[in-house]
């Protein structure tokens, strides 16, 4: 569905993808793992073309994209919901929730989407008319993530959806990434720097060292390879 070969992207003067290579195959959950600073959050804002790509190529079913602008890619369906989460925190949930799907025309597909991310996340339906900004860490990355739902994604781009939280509030979000997967048969990138448990939820998995890819393979392989367990698993 999605394949990058030889990407190079950066800052400036600083070269933070030294060419990586990397396949998301559809309907899969695919996980990119990595150290602080490994490039990770980079690969997204570069696929979803907030950064440029200096070299190499990226092709989403069959098209080369990169260097589209970043709401060409927007609505071919590659919807991201960035490190951080950046909901729009003086809006409503249901606004958030709306402005997700700002693009689409279909309004009886929005309505049933709608209906589908309350019933997926039942805690943003008690607080439909709240401000977000006032939601709990945990509550605004399940709006993050609704939001992006309301977009329609093809393939859903998620940069480290644990950032911040509890143990359980993880739980909950991974479990949902998992019925999103399975229910909509929607594929998923998975950036997470908690190693663990993106490569239990992932079918596949590529790790990121420093620009590059390192590692690659079944998720469940990684997890029992001794590379990732010394330095990813601390074990
Ligand atoms: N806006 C920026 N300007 C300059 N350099 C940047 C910028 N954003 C990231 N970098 C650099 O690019 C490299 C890759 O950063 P990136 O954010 O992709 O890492 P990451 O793997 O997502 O890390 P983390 O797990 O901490 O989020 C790092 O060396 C970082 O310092
Ligand atoms: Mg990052």
């Amino acid at each position: 569905m999605l394949r990058l070969e030889g990407v190079k992207s950066g800052y400036g003067g600083i070269e933070a993808l030294k060419g990586v290579d990397l396949v998301v195959r559809q309907g899969e959950i695919v996980a990119l793992i990595g150290a602080n600073g490994a490039g990770k959050s980079t690969t997204l804002k570069t696929i979803s073309g907030l950064l440029q790509t200096r070299e190499g190529r990226i092709v989403y079913q069959g098209e080369e994209i990169q260097n589209l602008p970043p709401e060409e890619i927007v609505k071919k369906g590659l919807i991201q919901v960035p490190e951080g989460r950046r909901i729009f925190p003086k809006f409503t949930v249901l606004e958030n929730l709306e402005i997700g799907a700002y693009l689409r025309r279909d309004a009886l597909g929005t309505q049933a989407d709608l209906r589908y991310c309350l019933e997926l996340f039942p805690i943003l339906a008690e607080r439909r008319q709240q401000k977000a900004g006032t939601l709990s860490g945990g509550e605004q990355q399940m709006l993050a993530i609704a939001r992006a739902l309301m977009a329609r994604p093809k393939l859903l781009l998620l940069d480290e959806p644990s950032l911040g939280l509890a143990p359980l509030i993880i739980q909950q979000i991974f479990e949902i990434i998992k019925i999103i997967n399975q229910e909509r048969q929607m594929t998923i990138f998975l950036i997470e720097q908690n190693a663990s448990l993106a490569l239990k939820s992932a079918n596949c998995a590529f790790v990121m060292e420093n620009g590059h890819i390192t590692l690659s393979g079944k998720a469940g392989d990684l997890a029992q390879s001794v590379e990732v367990k010394q330095a990813y698993l601390g074990i």
